[in-house]
């Protein structure tokens, strides 16, 4: 395995790195002879100074991960590598605690006009009065973005006695409760904070969350401080607003431009800056290094990820639960796309008994892997199977529900194509996989490499019939299951047999008048095996 870290990294992850690879340290490498190199790689480590953008990763012919030490991805292309089927990983948690630190470090700083006057102080002056602060104690302080680092903000700063309003809308009331974080819309946040701090990731839509509008709803005399992305602040409405006095000052720790460049607020004695600081701790250094090294060595050895960017996480423990359903949902969306055709609009999985407590999105994502290996080929993985699905104008829906009948479990695809739909519902008996629903066929199919599928009336002599036909043409019966919707109504037949069968075989089984459709069902090999 070649892996090209291209950014300063702790001697941690660079040894644990060299214990499962070859790796090359670049950490000065320039953007072009990025593109020039990384063809050769298996593997790309960065920090925040490489961008891993669209160029780079087109260039990328063999690679499999790019791992960011640190939090935010926003210098990845992520979209673009998931379209490769590039996994991604990052390094969460690793850095929380220094970051929530450093912000309040800057809370604490802006209120007492630290950095000011210390700087006053050293140039000889002993001017007190110029420098009263404020009290944090009974301050409202809103906290936007209340993940990880903005959870831990919330609760220093309530220990300091700060009211803390928070926004965020992928946090549930209940967590909120529990960091006592009073919740609310983003425009009363703004409204009513007397502090602002920003703990959420860059993206399209958070690009200048805080700008001019938005600037012009705060409580006169505000302080803001931003320790996560420095394009979440349009800087010239904040230069602006800063200069004439409403906002009484601002605390940056990123800026849209790193290092700044004619950055005007750096001229403002009301400004504190610091350069990206946030998780430049010693301890944050080793942790995110380490943590970031494991789940790239994980990702280059196909074993369960628990800090993927771009494919849904997968703790040791749950991935042992799901281990036995991964090939059956394969093997759905094989025989699914076989039987009835690729061309689909929606694909719907509901998940019924014991495994509708487990995470879907692996299960969901390994059918459709099935389904979309005969379309686009080997291609398809576990990172793109979702894009590529999306890309195909497929909408994919999952709905579980514990009750299952007859069953412990039940896997149910449905797939529609306009006003068209079919159905399959798979199971494991024993941990051994059966497909037992085809569209209103009852049927318990056991799942093997090659199957002729027929449908007939249900009548005397039709298994002899086609036996015979078989016998002469030399192919192999293993086994057999029968299902039909009533007796004497249609049936179904599935025959396993022994090797591929030809074309002129099979025109001879649906040249039987006893048979009313033949199709021949093959699961490739990798549909069995989980990587
Ligand atoms: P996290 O994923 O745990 O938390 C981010 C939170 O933002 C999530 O809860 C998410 O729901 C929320 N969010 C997303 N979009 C939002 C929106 N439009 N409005 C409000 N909330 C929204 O991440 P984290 O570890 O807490 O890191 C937060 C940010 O801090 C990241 O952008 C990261 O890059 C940055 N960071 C900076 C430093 C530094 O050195 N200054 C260090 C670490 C992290
Ligand atoms: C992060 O997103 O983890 C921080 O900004 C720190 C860094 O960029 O290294």
């Amino acid at each position: 395995m070649k892996i090209l870290v291209s950014d300063a990294l702790s001697t941690e992850g660079l040894d644990y790195l060299r214990r499962y690879g070859e790796v090359d340290f670049k950490p000065d490498i320039t953007p072009d002879q990025l593109v020039a190199e990384i063809g050769a790689y298996d593997a790309l480590v960065v920090r925040s100074r490489t961008k891993a953008n669209a160029e780079v990763i087109e260039a990328a012919e063999n690679l499999k991960v790019i791992g960011r030490a640190g939090v935010g991805v926003d210098n990845i292309d992520v979209d673009k590598a998931t379209e490769k089927g590039i996994i991604v990983v990052n390094a969460p948690g690793g850095n929380t605690i220094s970051a929530a630190e450093h912000a309040i470090a800057l809370l604490t700083s802006l209120a007492r006009n630290i950095a000011v006057a210390n700087s006053s102080v050293k140039r000889g002056e002993w001017k007190r009065s110029d420098h009263i602060g404020v009290e944090l104690n009974h301050k409202v302080l809103g906290v936007v973005g209340l993940g990880r680092i903005g959870s831990e903000v919330a609760r220093r700063a309530r220990a300091m006695g700060m009211k803390i309003v928070g926004y965020d809308p992928y946090i549930s009331e209940e967590q909120a409760e529990k960091l006592g974080v009073e919740m609310a819309d983003f425009e009363s946040l703004i409204r009513q904070a007397d502090f602002i701090t920003l703990h959420l990731p860059l993206g399209s839509s958070t690009h200048h969350l805080i700008g001019e509008k938005e600037i012009a709803m705060f409580k006169p005399g505000v302080r803001i401080v931003n320790c996560a992305r420095g394009g979440l602040i349009d800087e010239d409405a904040l230069y602006a607003a800063l200069k004439d006095g409403r906002v009484a000052g601002a605390a940056l720790d990123v800026f849209e431009q790193e290092p700044p460049e004619d950055c005007r607020l750096l001229e403002l004695d009301n400004v504190i800056a610091t350069p990206h600081l946030g998780a430049l701790t010693r301890e944050a250094q080793v942790n995110v290094a380490r943590q970031v090294s494991e789940q790239v060595i994980k990702a280059l050895q196909g074993d369960p990820i628990v800090s993927a960017v771009n494919v849904p996480a997968l703790m040791p423990e749950a991935r042992e639960a799901l281990e036995p359903f991964l090939p059956l949902m394969r093997v759905m969306g094989s025989f699914y796309l076989q039987m009835f055709g690729g061309s689909v609009d929606e694909i719907e999985l509901t998940y019924s008994g014991e495994i509708a407590a487990m995470p879907l999105a692996p299960m969901t994502i390994s059918c459709l892997i099935g389904f979309l290996r005969h379309v686009v080929g080997d291609g398809v993985n576990w990172v793109n199977a979702p894009y590529i699905a999306k890309a195909r104008g497929i909408t994919v829906k999952e709905s579980s529900t514990t009750e299952a009948k007859n069953y412990n479990n039940l896997i149910t695809l449905t797939a529609r194509s306009g006003s068209e739909e079919h159905h399959l519902s798979g199971t494991l008996l024993n941990n051994e996989m059966r497909i037992v629903r085809v569209d209103e066929y009852r049927i318990e199919i056991i799942p093997s490499r090659y199957m002729l599928v027929t449908t007939h009336h249900d009548r005397p002599g039709v298994v002899g019939k086609i036996g015979t036909l078989l016998g002469s043409e030399s192919v192999n019966i293993a086994s057999m299951q029968l299902g039909r919707k009533t007796a004497g109504g249609e049936a179904m037949m599935v025959l396993q047999v022994d090797e591929e069968m030809n074309e002129h075989t099979l025109e001879k089984v649906k040249g039987l008048d006893v048979i009313d459709t033949a199709r021949f069902v093959e699961m490739q090999n990798s549909i069995f095996r989980v990587e």
